[in-house]
């Protein structure tokens, strides 16, 4: 999507030839928009970890160019192996992580060690590549949702909810939550976005707000708990979020809120939609709040905030008493029967277990005694 009008993508290769990555610091918008190099392993590992590269999508793409900046320093088994080791660790709960790493070592493991970086290069590259198709199709799929909800107004606004980024800055480009919405507007569908603020991080506020309005898109953000409010008085048509890690039977995992936000949504008769690709769906599986790993990330993200001064400086500032403990749950866990449908690049589905296996059945379980 556009950032001052130029297509950009939030990962790319450098374009020297150097094999070094370049991406998008995400820490920095929208006070600045500035990109960082991987070199090494290393780099690859801190963007992870740090956020400079964050939302589950591209936390797959992004591990997926730390395996080949991992192969060039080390194309050994061993080295392969604690290159996947430590990729894997650097954030728990977006399965895409763990997906594209798999991904990656299929496409090099059985391979002499001077060909391991080239096949590297070419499957991270493939990888990237599908990840903005299987956006893209999202968009496809959740605008017709969007459309319908303009034609049962009249013609009228549709006013959709999300929370945190699930939008391009979170994958490759287009996103999954916000794809259906830029489609929409762009076929001329009269879209409005109210954006969580989402802490305590405020991707919403810093991220979500910045690309829609990168892209012409009506929104307003609001603060977190200001949504079950709108939902009583009419003024949220649908919600649309994106998921880290869903299971097999639709129970989704997103960013910390997400429940709260599908609760007042059910209460409301308010649909409530997730977008996402399936490589967010963990096929092993069957209970999200039994079964998923909540990250839990430093208490400083709760007790401090950083933005921008009247000057232009970007400044970081207390905003609890010194030593008060904070806990910092990044993700929450929505079951399935809250969920009113999910978007997925091959069409929209009810969230349970047979209609994601009729979507996908490649992942359908064999029986036991099946021939
Ligand atoms: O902690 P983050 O910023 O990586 O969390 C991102 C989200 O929760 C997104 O909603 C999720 O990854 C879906 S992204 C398309």
């Amino acid at each position: 999507m556009n950032i001052a009008g130029r297509p950009t993508r939030t990962i790319w290769p450098a374009a020297d030839g150097s094999g070094d990555v370049e991406i998008l610091d995400q820490t920095r918008i929208p006070h600045a928009v500035a990109t960082v190099r991987l070199r090494t392993l290393d780099d690859a590992v801190r963007a992870i970890a740090e956020m400079q590269v964050r939302g589950a999508p591209l936390i797959g793409v992004a591990a997926a160019y730390g395996v080949c900046l991992g192969l060039r320093e080390d194309a050994s088994d061993e080295g392969l192996e604690r290159t996947h080791d430590r990729l894997l660790e650097a954030r728990p709960t977006a399965v895409n992580l763990a997906w594209a790493l798999k991904e990656m070592l299929a496409a090099v493991r059985n391979r002499p060690r001077g060909d391991r970086l080239a096949a590297a290069s070419a499957r991270a590259a493939e990888l990237a590549d599908a990840d903005v198709a299987t956006c893209e199709a999202i968009g496809e799929h959740g605008a017709r949702l969007i459309a319908e909800h303009a034609e049962r107004k009249g013609g009228g606004r549709v006013e959709v909810l999300t929370h945190c980024n699930a939008g391009w800055l979170a994958t490759v480009d287009w996103g999954t939550a916000l794809a259906p919405i830029y489609k929409a507007h762009r076929s001329g569908v009269d879209v409005h976005v109210w954006v969580d603020e989402t802490r305590p991080r405020n991707q919403g506020a810093s991220l979500t707000a910045f690309e829609l309005g990168q892209e012409g898109v009506p929104h307003t953000i609001i603060a977190d708990n200001t949504g079950g409010h709108l939902m009583q008085h009419e003024m949220v048509d649908l919600c649309i979020v994106g998921s880290d890690r869903t299971t097999r039977t639709g129970d989704v995992c997103n960013k910390i809120g997400t429940y709260l936000k599908a609760l007042a949504a059910h209460d409301n008769s308010v649909p409530f939609y997730v977008a996402l690709p399936s490589s967010t769906i963990d096929w092993s599986l069957t209970d999200g709040v039994a079964q998923i790993l909540i990250e839990q990330r430093s208490a400083e993200e709760v007790t401090r905030m950083t933005g921008r001064t009247a000057t232009g400086e970007v400044v970081s500032i207390d905003i609890a008493a010194p030593g008060s403990p904070a806990a910092n749950y990044a993700f929450d866990v929505t079951p399935a029967r809250l969920v009113s449908g999910i978007i997925t690049e091959r069409g929209v589905c009810a969230a349970d277990e047979a209609a994601l296996a009729l979507l996908f059945p490649e992942h359908r379980p064999t029986a036991p005694n099946a021939g």
